[in-house]
């Protein structure tokens, strides 16, 4: 069972205590509420939280290959997308997904090339030196 929509670590732990076998980090797209926490920024906290017994999947807003290399470089097991195969889809049918998919795949690999790296497995090694993760955010008040 894989359950989806987690976006902080105490929910995770929380989901693999109940023996789920994998998570998707996803806040749905932000379609609905578009100011809610990016998957990105959790998911380390979160791998952390359940180790690396669980799947780890994320999706929301990955538009491109060097999104894909973040993610997996963050330990996701892998990502997901939703809006960017319906983009194909409307423009050119099976033709067009099979296009999205193309170009991501392509991204990727070009993406793994400039990083020096051969492999998803070589990329997770060298994402110390490669990926930098942004102080977390103060909360700011309000009127300044
Ligand atoms: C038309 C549409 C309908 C969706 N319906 C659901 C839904 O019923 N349940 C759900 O968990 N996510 C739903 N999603 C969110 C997707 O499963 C996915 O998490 C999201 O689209 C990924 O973000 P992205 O569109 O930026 O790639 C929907 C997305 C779209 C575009």
């Amino acid at each position: 069972m894989v359950l989806k929509g987690i976006v902080n670590a105490d929910d995770a732990g929380r989901a693999a205590a109940m023996g789920v076998d994998g998570l998707v980090v996803s806040n749905h797209g932000g379609r609905q509420l578009d100011r809610t926490v990016a998957p990105l920024r959790v998911l380390p906290d979160i791998r952390d939280r359940v180790g690396d017994v669980l799947e780890l999947l994320v999706d929301s807003g990955v538009r491109r290959g060097g999104d894909i290399a973040i993610a997996t470089a963050l330990v996701a097991s892998t990502c997901m997308i939703g809006r960017p195969y319906l983009y194909g889809l409307a423009v050119a049918g099976q033709a067009g997904v099979a296009r999205v998919i193309d170009l991501f795949a392509a991204q990727l690999r070009t993406t793994l090339q400039l990083c020096g790296v051969a492999s998803i497995a070589e990329l997770r090694a060298a994402a110390p030196t490669l990926v930098q993760r942004a102080a977390a955010a103060q909360p700011s008040g309000h009127g300044r």
